[in-house]
This record gives structure tokens, sequence and C-alpha cells, in this order.
């Protein structure tokens, strides 16, 4: 516990003829949480939360979501306002460091990212095993994981200094590995990182240059870049970064946690969803056709992808922004009257004033406009969710560096309740019918 956390009060539990008083836990806002360390010593009773939709995992101090109010804070920092004033490496040091940087920390913390972006070139030799029309996640999963054979001299996880320079290294490559699938997958030669450029100048030059020809990049794209970065840089305990932290709780090293992050971050209900809903936007095709596709969504047939969220029970405050960016984008680069846009934008208004939406609180989440907005900056569907993953890098080792450095950390293990036969005796082969 940290000093943040207060006491506040008790509740009690009866159970087997036995009354167990349990702590209640204040954070600095959001709910409380009784505290059932104690419980099974006490009742010999587990408590039943599939999904966790009760429970609280960890403490921590990164980020926090008011799902009712649609509220997103980073370090108490308002999503929308870190999107209009800062710039990616600057959440990133907030995260990281739990402060915006002042001028000096930020030369120094952009120019430490800056300097680790290149891979060594024996991981290149990675890419190359893969079938080129490998999807680019499959690629992310195994070539993360592979870091850690290439870092030996961070890894050693109980050395905060060590585990800084992995949390560096990890955000400054990320995008050069993501960029690397991408040309592998399209079959173009890779393109080295360049120290003059910004972290999204970088990554859009890595993905979208050529040898053969100078590029000079989109500065409405590169901002738009920094800004959907910003967006999918950290939300405190969702499926991916509990992965993380499961992972890393059993001793496991950085590169191999977010390995496992990047696997779970791939699911359709997590972060594969912005690909889906752009393949969902583009089955729907044309206005006309949304109410047959609503009603297929409330027949239970599939579900309107890029809505609804675990905590967002109101509009997810990065949606807007994402709305935003895909005006500016589409007004740059592509059509603003685009076909699609002007389905997402009706499907919207259609779903948020339709009953069934309604009482179930579902509203539109980060990745409703993120697909349209990736689409028209160029990148295919299948690199939406690696984009995701590259922005989500920094909450994941946040989060990780933070449990780390917590004194009470123990390994991840959660109780069952068990269904299946109770003890008996082995059958040998023959006798068996
Ligand atoms: N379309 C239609 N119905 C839905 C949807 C949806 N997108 N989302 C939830 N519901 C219904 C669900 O069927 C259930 O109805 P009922 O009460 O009749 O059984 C009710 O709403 C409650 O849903 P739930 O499945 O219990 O909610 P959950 O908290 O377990 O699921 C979710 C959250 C995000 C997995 C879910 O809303 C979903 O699958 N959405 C579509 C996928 C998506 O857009 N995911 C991106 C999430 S944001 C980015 C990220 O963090 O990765």
């Amino acid at each position: 516990m940290t000093d943040q956390t207060k006491a506040a009060g008790s509740a009690t539990l009866n159970y087997g003829g036995k009354t167990v008083d349990l702590p209640v836990l204040s954070g600095t806002t959001g709910p409380d949480v009784i505290d059932i360390r104690k419980l099974y010593g006490a009742t010999e009773a587990f408590t039943y939360d599939p999904g966790f939709t009760s429970t609280a995992a960890c403490e921590s101090g990164l980020t926090f979501i008011d799902g009712d109010k649609g509220t997103l804070l980073h370090r108490g920092y308002p999503i929308d306002q870190l999107a209009k004033h800062s710039n990616f490496v600057e959440v990133c040091h907030l995260l990281l460091h739990g402060e915006l940087p002042t001028a000096s920390e930020y030369e120094s913390f952009e120019r430490s990212i800056t300097m680790h972006t290149m891979l060594h070139s024996q991981f290149d030799r990675f890419f190359e095993g893969f079938r080129r029309d490998a999807h680019p996640m499959a690629i992310m999963v195994g070539t993360v994981g592979a870091l850690s054979a290439f870092y030996h001299d961070s890894l050693d996880i109980h050395d905060p200094v060590q585990r800084n320079i992995s949390a560096i290294r990890l955000i400054a490559k990320m995008p050069t590995i993501a960029a690397r699938a991408f040309k592998y997958s399209v079959g173009q030669p890779f393109i080295h990182p360049k120290n003059d450029l910004n972290y999204a100048e970088n990554f859009l030059r890595m993905c979208f240059a050529v040898p053969a020809e100078e590029y000079e990049v989109n500065p409405v794209l590169a901002k738009a870049m920094d800004r959907i970065f910003i967006l999918h840089a950290d939300h405190e305990q969702n499926a991916s970064t509990s992965t993380v932290r499961l992972a890393g709780s059993s001793g496991a090293n950085p590169f191999a946690c977010i390995a496992a992050g990047i696997a779970c971050l791939w699911g359709p209900s997590h972060g594969g969803a912005n690909e889906e809903a752009l393949n969902m936007l583009k089955e729907i095709g044309t206005p006309e056709k949304i109410p047959e596709f609503i009603a297929g969504v409330k027949d239970k047939r599939y579900k309107l992808m890029g809505f609804g969220h675990r905590v967002y029970k109101n509009y997810d405050p990065r949606a807007k922004v994402m709305q935003e960016s895909a005006n500016e984008v589409l007004a740059a680069v592509g059509d603003p009257n685009d076909p699609l846009f002007q389905v997402a934008k009706e499907l919207e208004q259609v779903a948020l004033n339709d009953e069934y939406f309604i009482e179930r609180k579902l509203y539109p989440n980060v990745d409703f406009y993120s697909g349209i907005t990736l689409s028209a900056m160029g990148f295919p569907t299948t690199m939406f969710t690696v984009l995701f993953a590259l922005a989500r890098t920094v909450g994941w080792i946040a989060q990780w560096q933070e449990m780390m450095a917590d004194p009470s950390q123990k390994i991840g293990r959660p109780r069952q309740l068990y269904t299946g036969p109770t003890e008996r005796d082995y059958v040998p082969i023959s006798q068996r019918g």
C-alpha cells in the first residue's frame, strides 16, 4: 500500500456461522475497495468474479477512468487536454515518471528515445522467417518477445536502472519493428529510422518511404498519428495490461511481458476491434443498409463493433477526439464525403437513439472512428492493431514498472470454483469401456 491509500472503515461479512470484518480502503478518487486478502484464511471461502467485473487486482497511480462520466485521466490530466496540447513523447514521460517533463527533462527524454530506435542488424532475420502473407500482429508477437535475446544487459528486473533502459528500448524500437512488419507484408525494403524526425514523423517515414524517392512527411498526418498514439497510450487495468502485469508477476523479463500483452491485445473484443469495425462499415456499405444491420445486432447475431465498453457507460472520451482526427485526415488526404465515414456517422446516430443501445449504455468507443482514420492515412486493416500495440507499449511498460517497484508485489495466482470430477482411481486402458 502507498501513502495515497487510506483506511475507510470496514465491511462485515457473515458466512458459515462466522462474522468477518474486512477493511475498506480509499484511493484518491473512484470507488472504495473491500480488502479481501484475509478472507480465505478467515472463512475458507474464495470470492468468485470471472471477468474481474468487481475486482481491483492492484493499486495504481497511472490512469483513472470514470466510466459513468466518460472521463479518462493520465496522472490526473484529462485525455482531451493531452490530445490537444501535448505530444506522445511527453505523455510517455508523464506515464513513466509521474509528471510532465520540464524543458530540459523533455529534451533528454526525447533524445534517449531517439538514440534507441535502431534494431540490431541480426534482428532483421526474424522477419524473413515469416511467410510473406503473415499477419503483422503475428510478426509483432514473435519479434517483440525475441528482443529478450538481444538485450541481456537490461534484463535484471530488480534493478530500477535496467528496468528504465528496457522501457526506453521498448518505446523506441516498437515503431521500427511495427514499420518492418508492415514493409515485410507489402514486400518493400526496410527503411531505417531517421534521428531528425519526431516520433510520429519517423514512424510514418519508416512505413511509407521507399528508397527510390524522397519522402516528405505530411504534417497533418504526423499530427494525427501522434494524437492516435496519445489516445491509445494507457487505459488502466484492461485485458492486455492485466496480462502484462500477470506475466511480470512471475519475474518474466519485460520484453516477454510486452509480447504477452500484444498477444492479448490481438483479440477482436480488445485491440482487434478497430479492424473489425472497419470491416463492418465496409460490409454495411451504404446508409440504407443500416436498419437491417441494426436489426441483426438486436437479434444478437453479431455485435456493433466499436461500440460498448466494460468501463465506459457513456461516450468514450477518446472516440470524440478520434472523430475530430478522422475529419482532419479525410480533409487533408481523403474524401471528407467518404461513404464509409458517412455510414459511420449515421450508424452512430441511429444506435445512440435506439432503445437497445440506450438501455445497455452502449456508446462509441475509441475503435469506432480509428479504422476510417488509419485507412485514409494509408494503413491496411491488418496494421490497425499493430498501431494500437505500438502506442500501448508505454502504458504496459509503465504499469509493469509500477508493479515491479511495489514491495508488496506477489505472483498473480487466481483461485477457482472447481466443477470437475472429484478424486477417482486410475483405470487401465484394457478396462475402459
Ligand atoms: N453490440 C451489441 N450489443 C452489445 C455490444 C455491442 N458492441 N456490446 C455489449 N453489448 C450488449 C451485450 O450483448 C449485453 O447484452 P445483454 O444484456 O442483452 O446480454 C450487454 O450489452 C452487456 O454487454 P457485455 O458483453 O456484458 O459487456 P462487457 O463489459 O463484457 O463487454 C466489450 C465489453 C467491449 C467486450 C463489448 O461491449 C464488445 O464486445 N464491444 C464490441 C467490441 C469492441 O468495440 N471492443 C473495443 C473496446 S475499446 C478498445 C479496447 O479497450 O480494446
